[in-house]
């Protein structure tokens, strides 16, 4: 078990869920990313074959099963180190339901699908132009299902969009923040979501958007399948 500590580092555990076991390789993991030993690709592949190997387990996916069933998200940890944390959850998407297009600041993510099927696009942050506004370009357009892995980070198809198709879907997610050196925007961005609509683009594929809240991104994209928005050809 992972003790809390005042100091060097400091540890502090908001929600343990997890077998021991568990808490522990996943700490090892995300402290050899915060002290330098992970390149962020290294740490990405290794929280990929973590997440492979946990949901070939029978009673790790058990836990999925409860997402499911009981329609909520389903916390396992949820911890600081310092100035950086991690968690861990299980969370329920509906048929139909959309998570809006939307970027992410100085986010490690690893997410797998346990059950169920989505589509996915994934873009990357090409700049922020002068006027404020975020370029774009679309790099995967794909239906994802058991087993199947996406992942985002700071300079790695930080941007994504995704809808459960012909029934809901349980996703198990890891995600890591603030434990990127160099950031896309400046230190002071927010964690949250950002939310944004690719839906308009240029020949070239290119991709030019403002941001927005999440109720803008409720009108514009809840309830409504992926495909009912082209891609650039
Ligand atoms: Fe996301």
């Amino acid at each position: 078990m992972i003790e809390d500590r005042p100091s060097n580092p400091r540890i502090r555990t908001k929600i343990s869920q997890i077998d021991n076991g568990l808490d522990e390789t996943l700490y090892q993991h995300i402290d050899k990313l915060r002290l330098g030993g992970y390149s962020v690709d290294e740490f990405q592949n290794a929280l990929a074959e973590f997440c492979r190997a946990q949901a070939s387990d029978p009673n790790f996916s058990a836990l999925g099963d409860k997402t499911s069933v009981e329609n909520q998200s389903h916390w396992l940890i949820k911890r600081h180190i310092d100035y950086c944390r991690y968690s861990a959850l299980f969370y329920h998407v509906a048929e139909n339901e959309a998570h809006p297009p939307h970027h992410h600041h100085n986010v490690i993510s690893t997410q797998i699908v346990i059950s169920g099927t989505l589509q996915l696009r994934e873009y990357e942050r090409i700049e922020r132009r002068d006027d404020g506004r975020l370029v774009l370009k679309l790099v995967s357009d794909r239906m994802i299902g058991p087993g199947d892995i996406f992942q985002a980070s700071e300079w790695s198809k930080n941007v994504h969009w995704f809808c459960a198709e012909g029934g809901p879907a349980v996703i198990f997610n890891i995600n890591a923040r603030g434990f990127e050196d160099k950031t896309f925007d400046t230190d002071e961005a927010a964690f949250g979501r950002c939310y944004i609509d690719p839906t308009q683009f240029d020949n070239t594929g290119l991709i030019i958007t403002e941001e927005f809240d999440a109720e803008r991104a409720h009108e514009l994209f809840q309830g409504r399948r992926l495909d009912e928005f082209p891609i650039p050809a």
